[in-house]
């Protein structure tokens, strides 16, 4: 009684009560679905076995022995938390431990860790750009950086998907005078295209751009050893900040900013997303620390991964499906409305295929999906399993 009476009152209590988007989502049930056991690429729901297809396990280290052994050697030797941020609490040695190789990793000076890819995505321009500057944003980047855009206070352009020309023009435009930055990713979470870095770094370089890519899905699947998209274009050195996750390839959780000494200690000094935030816990890094050593001396789980990605683009093919040219194993099946969307996602969760599905907003109008995301880990029976479900759930969309 007195609850309803304050809802009344309460615009906000109002708002939260009449959202029609909360109301559709909980209809239709698609998302936060909850397995209530796991075991490799298999999840349970109420009790029945599914073959996980969305998760970004890239490498199927998230079992990884060495991994789990490391999970529970830093709780033990550092508790579960630092229970603040590093800036308050001091760093400790496996954070530092972790910057040092991820920044040699990736070819860079130096690296700061946080808890989440989002934070340090969204950290990497809130921190660098400031009110007066431009920012040059590819129009299709991840909300972790549109965040981080929208709270720096600069001005934006966006330009066209992975569009130098584009990027160009919009360019030519703007004043010479203000500070500008690029903002793009590496790899793009959706779509699995990668950056044409040989043709944008070029644009970047004649307006005096500084240079930000996040590359969430590029560390561990490009590149020399899985140095990622710029090892992959051999420009490691020309990006002025390389950010990303720990929650991927490195089967963590966590984020990192990497680059310059100076620029990643002019973080240090500004990101609020750092100096007020608890750092992140022993054991995600030690997750990802020792998910890099073995990324270094077992090439096999990047091999099974890619010659995995090959064999289901074409099953893909082969069913005349739309993956929209991803080149990677973040795979889109590109359906275009919601109703045929929904319809394709339903079917394949009733044959136990666990996948997410992506509408506009998040993705351009006309380009409804179901996003994949290949594992090192997947059987050639389980892409198999996944090939013959799309063809009977796509017999009738
Ligand atoms: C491109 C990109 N950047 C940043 C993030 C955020 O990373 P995390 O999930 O580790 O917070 C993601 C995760 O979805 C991503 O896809």
């Amino acid at each position: 009684m007195l609850r309803s009476l304050l809802k009344q009152q309460n615009p906000v209590l109002k708002r939260i009560e009449g959202d029609e988007g909360t109301k559709l989502r909980l209809r239709y049930d698609i998302w936060y679905r909850t397995p209530e056991r796991q075991q490799g690429a298999r999840v349970w729901v109420d009790g029945r076995e599914m073959l996980m297809l969305s998760s970004n396990d890239y490498l199927g280290l998230s079992g990884h022995p060495r991994v789990l052994e490391a999970a529970h050697t830093a709780a033990a030797e550092w508790g579960s938390s630092t229970t603040g941020a590093r800036l308050a609490n001091g760093s400790r040695a496996y954070h530092t431990r972790l910057e040092e190789k991820l920044a040699a990793f990736l070819g860079k000076e130096a690296c700061h860790i946080t808890s989440a890819g989002y934070l340090s995505c969204m950290s990497a321009p809130a921190t660098f750009a400031t009110k007066g500057d431009l920012i040059l944003v590819d129009r299709n980047v991840h909300s972790s950086l549109w965040s981080g855009i929208i709270l720096s206070g600069a001005s934006y352009e966006r330009f066209g998907h992975n569009d130098a020309g584009d990027l160009g023009e919009v360019l030519r435009n703007e004043s010479a005078d203000m500070a500008k930055l690029l903002v793009i990713e590496g790899v793009y979470s959706m779509e699995g295209h990668i950056a044409p870095l040989h043709e944008l770094l070029p644009v970047a370089r004649e307006h005096k751009l500084f240079t930000i890519m996040d590359d969430a899905h590029g560390l561990g699947v490009l590149g020399e050893g899985g140095r990622g998209t710029a090892n992959h274009h051999q420009v490691a050195e020309e990006l002025d900040v390389i950010c990303g996750s720990l929650s991927k390839a490195l089967s963590s959780t966590g984020g990192y900013v990497a680059g310059s000494r100076e620029v990643v200690e002019y973080l240090r000094t500004h990101s609020k997303q750092t100096i007020f935030s608890a750092a992140i816990s022993p054991a995600q890094a030690a997750c990802a620390e020792t998910a890099l050593d073995i990324l270094l001396s077992e090439p096999e789980h990047r091999e099974r991964l890619w010659d995995n990605t090959r064999y289901y683009k074409q099953i893909l093919s082969d069913l005349g499906l739309n993956y929209w040219n991803s080149e990677t194993p973040a795979v889109p099946i590109v359906i275009g409305d919601k109703e045929r969307v929904y319809r394709l996602w339903k079917k394949l969760w009733e044959d136990g295929i666990f996948t997410v599905l992506a509408i506009s907003p998040a993705v351009p109008p006309g380009k409804d999906l179901i996003r994949t995301a290949i594992s090192a880990r997947h059987t050639r029976e389980d892409l198999d399993k996944v090939g013959e479900a799309l063809r009977r759930a796509t017999k009738r969309l």
